[in-house]
């Protein structure tokens, strides 16, 4: 049977990565706390997503803002006026219900974009009426997904504004300053890593939509007519995706497969846009997704969001079906001119390559940390049938624990104590005496360690122990000052 995003709730609560928010008083929809194993899987995701698209870039740099700020770069950025879903509610029970999700549901249609007036429609045709009593469904009203707070100690109307409903906008404010102090040139990118909230109006699916979530996203600023990506490699250009588009989706296909090279060729992308694509495909691809599990979907045009003239979700494939794990939109120049306008100062910069004052276009790929961090989970997870437990086969980079130190019997404990204290210093390590090894591996299989490193007697005297790898539990035997070196080697892809 496919494990269900439930399963995956309970397997994640029962082992340590994730608990309900505040379940001693019941919980709270939407919100998740990362238990101690979870916490180090995310900061992992994290840390890779940050070395790969910032450290190991020289034209990507990062910025950590606030999520509490200036009310007008809401108001600027269309989030005040534009940031909703269609609600609807029951007449009785008062039950709220996201317009799109109640008719995809009930109508097992693709019920994105849909306007109030459709989903009004839509509910009076079908006599859609409240799934929990069943009493008539009130008119679709837009919802403001953003959190309210107030700034100070005086309640008014001018101390209100916003948590961040995405990290994106702190980017397009600090632009001008990265853009005096970083020394960058066009084009280049800013990224940032943080938490954003949503007042979603039906939290569902586990980690999936939540109201606290966290984003990790590159604003790439682009001369506004530069078409051509000299950053595309051969590699990138032969590159094969997976792709729902438009057509795919409006003949009721399924996905299809397309080169890079023919993405751009058939337009069906800008040069700028399939190296994002690609560049974010293959960090999935290095974390340890499966190719065959991630695909492209293209936006349809009455989709897009306010801000956005082209757009690829990046979908998982979870048992339960195709869901986004990654946005990438074409930005245009929307949100610089929008806080130029607003803040009535010039977001434009001199170009030294072609001596022109502009304002950049932007390609933004959109990364939802939970998301992430939800498929990587899913990936991994496998029931083995023939071990008779859970092996999570998380990449050893992404390990939350690397390595465990298992002393075969308790009279071998002084020597295992001891290599576990010179591997705690260099790896997240656990030390584990008790039951059979059988038992020990088992558990360790569960919580994805990769590494079991087993204090024998025969080691005792050569000074070697075995290390077990989770995978395929093949065993070597290694020199114990060897250790260090070899372990490091087997994270870095050298596996048994
Ligand atoms: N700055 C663009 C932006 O925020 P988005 O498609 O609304 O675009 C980007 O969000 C990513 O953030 C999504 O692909 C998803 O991974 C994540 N995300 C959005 N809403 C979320 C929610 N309620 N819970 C968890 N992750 C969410």
């Amino acid at each position: 049977m496919a494990l269900t995003i439930e399963d995956m709730a309970i397997f994640c609560k029962k082992k340590g990565f994730i608990f309900p928010n505040s379940e001693i008083y019941g919980g709270i929809a939407g919100f998740f706390d990362y238990g101690p194993l979870g916490v180090e899987l995310k900061n992992n995701i994290k840390q890779s997503w940050w070395k790969t698209f910032v450290q190991d870039r020289d034209d990507v740099v990062g910025i950590d803002g606030t999520t509490i700020t200036h009310p007008k770069v809401w108001k600027a950025s269309g989030h005040v006026d534009c940031f909703g879903d269609i609600m609807l509610e029951c007449t009785k029970c008062k039950e709220r219900f996201r317009g799109d999700h109640l008719i995809q549901d009930v109508l097992k249609i693709q019920a994105d974009g849909l306007s109030k007036e459709d989903i009004d429609k839509l509910v009076i045709e079908n006599k859609i009426h409240c799934t929990k009593c069943k009493s008539p469904l009130g008119p679709a009203h837009e919802f403001n997904l953003m959190f309210t707070t107030q700034v100070g100690p005086v309640v008014t109307e001018e101390s209100k504004t916003y948590l961040r409903p995405e990290t994106a906008q702190l980017i397009f404010a600090d632009f001008k300053a990265v853009m005096d102090t970083s020394r960058q040139k066009l084009p280049f990118g800013i990224a940032q890593s943080g938490r954003a909230y949503r007042n979603e109006i039906s939290p569902r699916d586990f980690l999936f939509r939540s109201r606290e979530f966290e984003q990790m996203e590159i604003e790439f600023f682009i001369h506004p007519k530069e078409t051509k990506c000299a950053l595309l490699s051969k590699e990138d250009l032969d590159f094969e995706f997976q792709i729902l588009t438009q057509d795919n989706q409006e003949k009721n296909q399924s996905h299809s497969k397309i080169k890079a090279k023919d993405m751009i060729k058939n337009k069906v992308a800008g040069e700028w846009h399939v190296y994002w694509l690609r560049q974010v495909y293959q960090w999935f691809i290095d974390m340890g997704i499966k190719k065959e599990n991630l695909r492209l979907r293209e936006h349809l045009k009455d989709e897009l969001a306010h801000y956005s003239s082209a757009c690829f979700d990046i979908e998982y494939q979870f048992p339960s079906g195709w869901k986004e794990i990654h946005g990438n939109a074409n930005r245009g120049q929307f949100d610089l001119q929008q806080h130029e306008k607003v803040s009535k100062k010039s977001m434009a910069i001199f170009d030294e390559a072609t001596q022109e004052k502009v304002i950049p276009r932007v390609i933004e790929p959109s990364q939802g940390t939970d998301r992430a961090f939800l498929a990587v989970m899913f990936d991994a997870y496998e029931d083995d049938k023939e071990r008779g437990n859970i092996v999570l086969k998380l990449s050893p980079r992404l390990s939350p624990i690397k390595v465990a130190v298992l002393p075969l019997v308790n009279k071998l404990e002084d020597e295992a104590k001891r290599i576990y204290n010179l591997l705690k210093k260099e790896f997240t390590c656990i030390y584990d005496r008790s039951g059979s090894v059988g038992r020990r591996y088992a558990r360790a299989d569960e919580i994805g360690i990769p590494y079991c490193i087993t204090v024998d007697f025969e080691g005792k005297d050569d000074k070697t122990v075995t290390i077990r790898y989770r995978d395929n539990t093949k065993q070597v035997r290694v020199k114990i000052d060897d250790l260090i070196d070899t372990i490091n080697n087997m994270i870095k892809g050298k596996y048994l």
